[in-house]
């Protein structure tokens, strides 16, 4: 664009040419493997823009041109998955003999990853705790490659210092990698604060209608992103047409989105805190959260996800009556859409010393009316005394 415009006017034009598709407003969906050349020095012209569709298309150019805006990086590269764009960044980024730090607070399925495939491959893995800080440097050895963060965390939502520890890790000559779904590159920006590649699952607040599939990794710059696309093409990593127009498509409405469901949680939130069933809430947004104040320093907002750990005298036969009866919230394991879920958590699976009792429930509150989520919740919560 010819002027430095602000951040959401760019989104609203990233990743858009209407004069290559006669005017449409959208890159449409491009289903496409073939490419073809027109003639054999096109073949061989070394400048061809697309070659094969796994390896890139007009549609996965433009996303990742519109996603490397929304995080203010370098360039992208696109997964069938979240989990795909944060395994392809491991091996991107990792190799045998390697020492990787990954906050105790992670995604399960990014410890699981890491336990087994990292473990096996012959990568050192060492969990660490998320509010360690800039204490990270007591952790680094020779051979540490690679920090990888997640903040907030998605069930207990701890804000890691990012600040300190990229500092730390600037210092030691390491890579950051962070997981950025909470804020969609929207709450916070990672690569402002040095982290060096930024990973998402698209599958949340970008899709943001429960119907996407579909991750994203944004490098810092052109070395990292050269190592990141040449894994990638090794590893056949590629997305989904449909999913990449979706995801595209929400990424114009995803501020108003999700600024709407921080504001929609809040009352729901506010009813928790008067319950006495509750034995704790998990939220950034609370003072009682950890990372709270790194929260208010560093975040724009918070989205509309947070989770109840109930009092240890309900059991899971008391919780499931409660959730059963509700009408409004189905169990559904994901956050970010437009609609309100409840998942059960096995926080054991979050943590190898998660030692409270009680029943784990996160909360993902949609566009519903609040008033109605609440008498929802006040009409089941009577359930679990029953
Ligand atoms: C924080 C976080 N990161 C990554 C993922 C993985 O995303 P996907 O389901 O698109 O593979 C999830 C999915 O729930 C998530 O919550």
């Amino acid at each position: 664009m010819k002027k430095d415009y602000h951040r959401e006017t760019k989104l609203m034009h990233a990743g858009r040419n209407p004069d290559d598709y006669f005017g449409v407003v959208n890159p449409p969906i491009c289903r496409t493997s073939t490419i073809l050349y027109k003639d054999m020095a096109a073949y061989f012209d070394p400048n061809t823009k697309f070659r094969y569709g796994r390896i890139g298309n007009p549609l996965s150019h433009a996303f990742e041109e519109a996603v490397s805006e929304l995080e203010g990086g370098y360039n992208a590269i696109t997964a069938p998955s979240g989990f795909c764009a944060i395994s392809t960044t491991f091996f991107a980024f990792l190799k045998a003999g390697d020492h990787v730090l990954i906050v105790d607070s992670c995604y399960p399925p990014t410890r699981f990853f890491a336990n087994k495939q990292l473990r096996d491959f012959g990568v050192e893995v060492e969990f660490y705790d998320p509010m360690i800080g800039a204490d990270i440097k007591n952790l680094i050895r020779g051979n540490t490659a690679l920090i990888y963060l997640e903040s907030p965390s998605s069930a207990t939502f701890e804000v890691q210092d990012v600040p300190a520890i990229v500092k730390v890790a600037k210092e030691c000559g390491v890579i950051t990698i962070m997981d950025n779904t909470y804020s969609a590159g929207v709450l916070f920006r990672p690569l402002e604060h040095g982290i060096n590649i930024s990973v998402q699952s698209a599958a949340k607040y970008i899709g943001g209608h429960s119907d996407v599939n579909l991750g994203f990794v944004v490098a810092d710059n052109a070395t990292n992103y050269k190592i990141l696309k040449s894994c990638a093409v090794n590893l056949g990593v590629c997305a989904a047409a449909e999913d990449l127009y979706l995801a595209m498509r929400g990424l114009r409405t995803l501020e108003m989105r999700l600024e709407h469901a921080g504001r929609n949680m809040l009352p729901i939130l506010e009813w928790f805190k008067t319950r006495p069933e509750v034995q704790e809430l998990y939220s950034p947004v609370l003072e009682t959260s950890r990372g709270h104040d790194i929260w208010k320093r560093d975040f724009s907002g918070a989205n509309g996800i947070f989770s109840v750990l109930f009092n240890p005298k309900y059991s899971m036969d008391d919780i499931a009556r409660f959730v059963d009866a509700l009408e409004l919230f189905p169990v559904g394991s994901s956050w970010g859409g437009y609609e309100s879920l409840v998942q059960p958590q096995d926080m054991k699976e979050y943590r190898d010393n998660w030692d409270k009792d009680g029943v784990f429930i996160r909360f993902q509150i949609g566009n519903e009316n609040t008033k109605d989520l609440i008498a929802d919740l006040e009409q089941s919560i009577g359930d679990l005394t029953c």
